[in-house]
């Protein structure tokens, strides 16, 4: 099989990996893909947008599946695009992947279908959002409607904070037409999990769970990013809460869009809370977690390409896990996910490699005879063991060995699991 993987990131660099690991393919392409990623697959400089021409890429280089890693694309119809191509894709086409880009669209999906997730209401208007606000009372949870790259999102622990929020959202456009509108949500106590699956025609495959830390500083504080580091499993999370969270979120998201109209295929990402009254929805995402897809992708031991066939085919397949305890770690530029400043040099990686960690790149470039930093978040390092904690030493064992200008990381990835 030849694949093309599109998207540039973290998430995507796995993908490649996973990819390039099962026998049944032959060959892995990646547009537009990073620096870092050229070890692993052929980088086509396409941009993830460019429908067409990646449309045309796939054509003639006699692609068996296209696999897309970003929100954009998928929210843009990229797979409808390809579907009038006839040309084989994975994902979401444009209608199903409003469960990502329109939170009000998931919100109320889930309000019909009796879905359990926090109550909310959507405002365009600042006066209202604030009266809603005074009368749900703090810790409230303001967030744009549309796409905002993971930073939409404000918890805030006092009503002038969420105040603050509306008006910077509605009112300075912060995030542009994204928070024209913002959802107002109660705040949902509880561990946090990010739980994936496979899905087409009816079909799911749940993935292995896995916890992010979305706050940019140690002790889960400071604003949120696309997130710092994460882990899997959860040993935390008993695996009847996984089964509660399957029947009662993933079985009836994939049953209602189905009755909606707009049925389901790619990557179902539930972004839960595990609340006393059992798990609740923060969010759905329409395609893999960055970084969780690093550290669950990795625990596949089926053959990657033959089970994406299996599942566009319609046909049984037996997905498999392997029991290696996964962590990673983010390294981001100084300031993210605020000003920051790019273009840090990277120290010598292959330390990391030798030491027997991974390393995956997000946002990458080659300077010269340097590796650079090219984004917020710029690699991710990555341990396999037995235990959690194994993991966690030796990635951070790894990390003391190099010096680090201009970028930074969170020392405590995985403390929820070791408390
Ligand atoms: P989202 O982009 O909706 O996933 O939100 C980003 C992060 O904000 C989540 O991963 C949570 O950590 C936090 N968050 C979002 N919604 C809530 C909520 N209703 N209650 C508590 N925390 C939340
Ligand atoms: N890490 C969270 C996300 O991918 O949305």
């Amino acid at each position: 099989m030849k694949i093309l993987v599109i998207g540039s990131g973290g998430r995507e660099h796995a993908i490649v990996k996973q990819f390039s690991h099962s026998p049944s393919v032959s060959e892995v392409f990646v547009a537009p893909g990073n620096a870092g990623m050229a070890k692993d697959a052929q980088i086509v400089p396409i941009d993830v947008m460019a429908f067409e021409e990646l449309a045309q890429f796939a054509k003639n280089n006699a692609i068996d599946l296209t696999f897309v890693g970003p929100e954009q694309p998928l929210v843009a119809g990229i797979v409808d695009h390809f579907m009038k191509h006839d040309l084989r894709i994975f994902g979401p086409n444009k209608a199903a992947a409003q469960l990502e880009g329109s939170k009000t669209f998931a919100k109320e999906l889930m309000k019909k279908y009796n879905i359990p997730t926090g109550a909310y209401e959507t405002f365009t208007d600042v006066d209202k959002a604030k009266a809603y606000i005074e009368k749900l009372g703090a810790p409230i949870v303001v967030k744009a409607d549309g796409l905002a790259a993971g930073k939409g999102v404000v918890v805030a622990l006092t009503v002038e904070e969420a105040n603050g929020a509306v008006e910077d959202m509605i009112g300075n456009q912060l995030f542009g037409e994204s928070s024209s509108s913002v959802v107002i949500e109660e705040f949902l106590d509880g561990e946090e999990i990010s739980y994936m699956s496979f899905v087409h025609n009816g079909q799911i495959y749940p993935m292995v769970i896995s916890q992010d830390h979305k706050r940019a500083y140690e002790g889960d504080k400071g604003p949120n990013t696309g997130g710092m580091g994460a882990y899997s499993p959860v040993p935390q999370i008993a695996n009847e809460v996984v089964q509660l969270a399957y029947d009662t979120v993933v079985v009836p998201t994939v049953k209602a869009m189905e009755q909606e109209g707009t049925p389901f295929t790619g990557i179902l990402y539930a972004g839960l809370i595990i609340t006393k009254e059992g798990p609740k929805v923060i969010e759905f995402n329409a395609r893999f977690g960055d970084p969780e897809t690093q550290v669950v992708l990795p625990r596949m031991t089926s053959d990657f390409g033959l089970f994406m066939t299996a599942l566009l085919d319609e046909k049984p397949f037996d997905l498999k896990w392997s029991d290696r305890e996964i962590l990673g770690v983010v390294i981001a530029s100084a300031g993210y996910p605020g000003d920051m400043k790019k273009g840090a040099k990277l120290p010598d990686l292959s330390v990391l490699e030798e030491a027997g960690l991974h390393v995956f790149h997000a946002g990458t470039k080659v300077v010269g005879e340097n590796l650079v930093a090219n984004g917020g978040r710029v690699i991710l390092v990555v341990a396999s063991e037995a235990t959690l904690k194994v993991a966690q030493k030796k990635v951070y064992e790894g990390l003391s060995k190099l010096t680090w200008d201009g970028l930074f990381f969170r020392k405590d990835i995985g403390w929820r699991t070791f408390q």
